[in-house]
């Protein structure tokens, strides 16, 4: 019998060994496959960290470019305002101040170097009108309603709020009276507490369907109290009337404007008057309708003439009424031609039957403006329609890239028919 104790010694030794072996390899191939483990979650970890930064990327570009707009915005130029000393510089109110005069009234004072308050409920009014403003030290816009009190400092007020053409006052009525009574109430006791002066703007419709030509401040009017522009006729001719109550009682100093048609940049597309009317329809390629033989007579003033007129008013000694207004009459059909021209239009001109209550003449008398204020207008029709042409042209660009483009309306409607304002 051969003996198994060296012999199983030597395969035990053997075994030994070989376990040693496949030990260490064992531990190598674990440790290759820890190390490609965390190589492979290394370069996931790496893919996933650049989706993660470009979706960052992609979150904050929008964020970087409105930084850039509002850094633009805080370096903005302003149109050039001219320095004034503390006495000179007057802190103004301008109710309306986002209207089409307000807004070219906030542009001369605060070129001229005043601290100006627009006030505006934007009934009609536009932030566009004076958004070039926004963030001057001398400026602020208050979305407020003149029917509501207003508590502020100031040393004048301009009283501008109010619609002012026929499709607009007449959209409510009641609002319209509400605005011109209660609105203005509001404002004199406003100029009564702080010791303010008021400059209201009111307008040549105090005259109603004038039965005299052309129109003086001492004339009464023939307003028909119960018509369809009543609102907005005797409402302003009740707001002189509460301007010379607070003026006699109180010992408010008080400034009456009676404005005539005026036309401008930022005058409203649906305005009604003649002016526009004829502007948007040559751009639109439209015939430009005449009612009647076009032989009725309007006069228009440009909007930088009127804004000189009020502020020269409001800082006069001329407590009665004035008429603010040009007194170069045009007829209708001269309108019309005059425009085409301008616009370069090859509309033509449509000849519709004479509205009846059209008047045939409308014209201030400027006697007293030009007297006591010094004052006359001085822009050529031409040079003032091509500015509104300028804007209406942009308007309408603007207008279509927002898919709206206004119509003119009818601006009074009687018995069915049309007249020119
Ligand atoms: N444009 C003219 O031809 C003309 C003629 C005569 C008189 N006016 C008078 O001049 C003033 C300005 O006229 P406009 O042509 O600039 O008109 P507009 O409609 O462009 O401006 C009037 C401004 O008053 C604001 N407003 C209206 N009701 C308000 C309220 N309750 N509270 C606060 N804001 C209010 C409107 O939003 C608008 O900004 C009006 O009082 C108008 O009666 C104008």
């Amino acid at each position: 019998m051969v003996s198994k104790g060296p012999l199983l010694r030597l395969l035990t030794a053997i075994n030994r060994r070989r376990m040693k072996l496949l030990m260490g390899l064992a531990f190598v191939a674990y440790v290759a496959s820890v190390w490609g483990n965390f190589v492979n979650m290394r370069s996931l970890q790496e893919n996933g960290d650049q989706k993660v930064e470009s979706k960052i990327e992609e979150a904050v570009a929008p964020l970087r470019e409105k930084i850039k707009d509002l850094e633009k915005s805080f370096t903005q130029k302003y149109p050039p305002v001219k320095f004034l000393s503390e006495k000179d510089r007057k802190r103004i109110l301008i109710t309306g101040g986002a209207g089409f005069v307000g807004s070219h009234l906030t542009d001369k004072l605060m070129m001229d170097g005043h601290e100006v308050t627009v006030v505006d409920n934007f009934f009609t009014g536009r932030k566009r009108n004076v958004e070039h403003w926004i963030g001057h030290e001398n400026f602020e816009l208050i979305n407020h309603d003149v029917v509501e009190p207003l508590y502020i400092e100031v040393d004048q007020i301009y009283h501008l709020a109010s619609p002012a053409s026929p499709p607009n006052y007449m959209y409510n009525p009641i609002k319209t009276l509400k605005t011109n009574t209660i609105g203005t109430l509001n404002m004199l006791g406003l100029a009564k507490r702080v010791g303010a002066r008021l400059l209201l703007a009111s307008t040549s419709e105090v005259y109603g369907d004038p039965e005299v030509h052309p129109q003086n401040e001492d004339y009464w009017g023939h307003v028909n109290p119960i018509g369809p522009r009543a609102c907005y006729d005797e409402g302003k001719r009740v707001a002189e009337t509460m301007c010379y109550a607070y003026m006699k009682q109180e010992g408010v100093e008080v400034r009456v404007a009676r404005i005539f048609n005026t036309f401008g940049p930022r005058m409203h597309m649906n305005d009604g008057r003649v002016v526009s009317n004829f502007i948007l329809q040559a751009l639109q390629g439209e015939p430009l309708t005449v009612y009647g033989p076009g032989t009725q007579t309007r006069a228009f003033q440009y909007v930088s003439d009127l804004v000189n007129g009020l502020v020269a008013l409001m800082n006069s000694n001329v407590s009665s009424p004035v008429n603010l207004g040009n007194p170069e009459e045009h007829t209708i059909l001269e309108f019309a031609q005059l425009i085409k021209k301008l616009v370069g239009s090859g509309s033509e001109i449509q000849f519709l039957s004479e509205a009846q209550d059209d008047p045939q003449k409308r014209k201030p008398d400027i006697r007293k403006a030009k007297l006591l204020l010094g004052w006359e207008p001085v822009v050529p029709l031409e040079e003032g329609l091509n500015k509104a042409i300028h804007y209406f042209r942009k308007e309408l660009e603007y207008q279509a890239n927002n898919q709206y483009i206004p119509k003119p309306k009818p601006a009074r409607m009687k018995k069915g028919r049309t007249r020119h304002n």
